[in-house]
């Protein structure tokens, strides 16, 4: 190693507590998670922090909406973001959240140095307010018709129809979304950063400490000037009161970046590690940020002005990165491509999609695209046909002609001293996040091992007399390369590690380790490391996509209890309703239930494929009067585990209830599987 232990704080982007994680955020912790893990296994005191950004308006009314409390919404989302990442492998030291007494201690501690420092003013503005729901309403809760183009239910910032960018007091009818009201425009007292105090410190900043094509990006901000920046809001918010102002609380993007401190602290208390040693001015610890483009400006800007003015250390690295596409495109609902972690993970394993990532991922800020069928054929070809491929092709001849113990010696040295030199471009390639640099190295020294096996065909020489030790010899070799590859995966492939260590019966896969090749050493029987990716098993994860989509508003069920009394009566747009699936269906069973007093079990031909339907209707029907005839139901519906089973889809009623119900149509021509609409 050339470099001695280094200290290091690294963070990724804290989620939005009101939403699920999806394959777009993925991008981020998993790279993060892949520099973290390469910092470790060089010996590196590398620690991994993250937290729930759990403050802000979207919050409060999601949770209202819910007729939940935001503690009790934020609490679920975290279990569900912390499941969906440890899901992919992602392996946080610290995982909180910007709720916390922590950060509270924080982001007063901060603000009160700027307030002291002379960066902080006040000055009275002028806003929309909703009259009905009594609270000030944020420009993406302000809707009306575009001031250009008269497009209706456009937002308060920007019109989707043309573009338009826009204050929401200039759109035409506007309406508050929150209750439907017409806002009226009321004045109040803000509390405002002074950005352009901090001119000078920035400028020079940030040439050393973030991306080239970020300083473009950053020169344009300069050009355009330093703004005051907004760091209050009034009440109803859900977020801290700023210490000296009753009433005000911080906007939620002055609390979040302070979250990384936060959750640091909250990791430094539970593991005795002076956090001073980290945060404070002189510190010589290395502190890097992980975030999307699309936040880079609170990053690279309003952040370390704060930390500067606050006395704190300033990051070493912030890392930018571009946006995901899939096949090409914006993730879409329609086209099931917005993929939850969630529903990624029940068709397919993690670490496909962090090899792909890796494979794809530079240091710059372009998008990404996961293309789906390359995804499914870079995989197999890289991992399973390449990378696993050595060890299988070596691993039975080992156990057949020496019982499990490798040669005494290498029979092609230069091969293996090839190998391992070539670790040191790998690692300055992961150092610099060049990872689909470092991916091609790797299958590079793939492509050798399995031409050396090629060349060598220990399957031929196995059959031959006298030949055993030659096929130990190869395959020893055929193992020590396999051995030196993994080691250099191991941050992407953290399970495929974990089962090569077994295999290889070694403690770890430590960078240095591979200096010294395995020999005169026994190893265990191989097993399959990794299966191949299916088409199959990626059009089902599309389909469920486009299931559970429909199904998103309803993500975060509340704990406990109904919802609140009122139902909210939306209306749909038609594009939600084309998303509905309604099909012409063959009742092929009806069944009783045991313990269930409503429910009738439907088994649903939908011509070719069945379905399980759980149905409150048998207070109207009879199971025999049901069988053979036909009815519709929603098709697209995501299945749902209900006490006696899982409901996958759902059957239409017709009639006020009770014995009047009728859900059947006559057999007049319709086709099982045919849809309406
Ligand atoms: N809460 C803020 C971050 C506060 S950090 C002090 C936020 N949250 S987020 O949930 O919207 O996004 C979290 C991270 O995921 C951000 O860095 C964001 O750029 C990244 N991504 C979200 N969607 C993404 C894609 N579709 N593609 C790539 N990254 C994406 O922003
Ligand atoms: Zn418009």
């Amino acid at each position: 190693m050339t470099d001695s232990s280094r200290k290091i704080l690294v963070t990724s982007a804290l989620p939005y507590a009101n939403g699920p994680i999806h394959l777009g955020h993925l991008v981020e912790y998993i790279q993060t998670d892949i520099w973290v893990r390469f910092q470790q296994q060089r010996g590196h005191q590398c620690t991994y922090v993250c937290a729930d950004d759990a403050h802000g308006t979207p919050i409060m009314l999601k949770a209202d909406q819910l007729g939940i409390s935001p503690q009790a919404l934020i609490d679920q989302v975290s279990q569900e973001h912390q499941r969906d990442f440890a899901g992919f492998l992602v392996n946080f030291d610290n995982y909180y959240s910007t709720h916390s007494e922590e950060n509270r201690h924080f982001a007063s501690l901060i603000y009160t140095a700027l307030r002291d420092g002379g960066h902080i003013e006040r000055k009275t503005i002028t806003q929309a307010y909703d009259p009905v729901k009594e609270m000030f309403l944020p420009d993406r809760f302000v809707k009306g018709e575009c001031p250009k183009c008269g497009a209706a239910d456009q937002y308060g910032d920007s019109c989707e129809k043309c573009g338009a960018t826009y204050s929401p007091t200039e759109l035409k009818n506007p309406y508050s979304a929150v209750s439907g009201a017409t806002p009226v425009e009321r004045e109040s007292e803000h509390y405002f950063f002074k950005l352009g105090n901090f001119e000078a410190f920035l400028r020079t900043w940030v040439d050393n400490h973030v991306q080239e094509q970020m300083i473009h990006k950053l020169n344009e901000w300069f050009e355009a000037g330093l703004h005051n920046w907004d760091i209050s809001r009034d009440a109803p918010y859900w977020g801290f009161e700023i210490p000296d102002a009753p009433g005000k609380y911080f906007y939620v993007w002055l609390d979040a970046p302070i979250g990384y401190m936060a959750s640091f602290k909250n990791w430094c208390d539970k593991q005795g590690v002076d956090f001073n040693a980290y945060w404070g001015a002189d510190s010589d610890a290395e502190l890097y940020h992980f975030i999307g483009k699309d936040i880079a400006y609170f990053h690279t800007l309003f952040w370390p002005a704060m930390l500067e003015g606050a006395g704190f250390r300033k990051p070493n690295g912030v890392f930018c990165h571009g946006f995901l596409t899939v096949d090409g495109q914006k993730m879409s609902k329609s086209r099931g491509t917005f993929i939850m972690a969630e529903t990624y993970l029940q068709h397919l394993r993690p670490e496909y999609l962090r090899y792909y990532f890796a494979a794809k991922l530079g240091s710059g800020i372009d998008d990404i695209d996961l293309n789906l069928d390359d995804f499914r054929m870079r995989v197999n070809a890289d991992l399973v046909n390449k990378v696993i491929n050595i060890a299988s092709r070596c691993a039975g001849f080992i156990k057949k002609f020496s019982g499990g113990e490798l040669a005494a010696a290498l029979t092609e040295p230069a091969l293996y001293a090839d190998a391992v030199a070539a670790g040191e471009q790998i690692a300055n390639c992961y150092e610099k996040r060049e990872y689909s640099r470092a991916m091609r190295e790797i299958m590079a020294l793939a492509d050798r091992a399995n031409q050396y096996i090629d060349a060598a065909e220990p399957w031929v020489l196995a059959k031959q007399e006298g030949q055993e030790q030659a096929v130990i010899d190869c395959c020893t070799m055929g193992i020590n390369l396999f051995r030196v590859i993994m080691t250099y995966l191991a941050p992407v492939l953290p399970q495929v590690a974990e089962d090569a260590k077994t295999f290889l019966n070694v403690e770890s896969l430590g960078w240095n380790q591979i200096q010294q090749p395995l020999l005169s050493h026994s190893i265990n029987k191989f097993k399959p490391m990794m299966q191949r990716v299916e088409a199959d098993q990626v059009n089902a994860m599309i389909e469920a996509s486009k299931a559970t989509l429909a199904a998103t508003e309803s993500q975060i069920t509340p704990a406990a209890g109904p919802l609140a009394d009122e139902p909210v009566q939306d209306t749909i747009e038609f594009a939600d309703f084309a998303k509905v699936d309604l099909r012409v269906v063959r009742i092929a069973k009806a069944e009783h239930v045991e313990g269930a007093d409503k429910l009738l079990r439907l088994t649903l031909d939908l011509g070719g494929e069945t379905r399980q339907v759980f149905a409150g209707i048998k207070s109207a029907y009879a199971p025999e009067q049901l069988e053979g005839k036909l009815t519709v139901m929603v098709a697209n519906l995501a299945p749902r585990k209900m006490k006696f089973g899982v409901s996958e889809g759902m059957v239409l009623a017709a009639g006020p209830g009770g014995q009047d119900l009728w859900i059947l149509s006559p057999d007049d021509g319709a086709q099982p599987g045919m849809r309406i609409k």
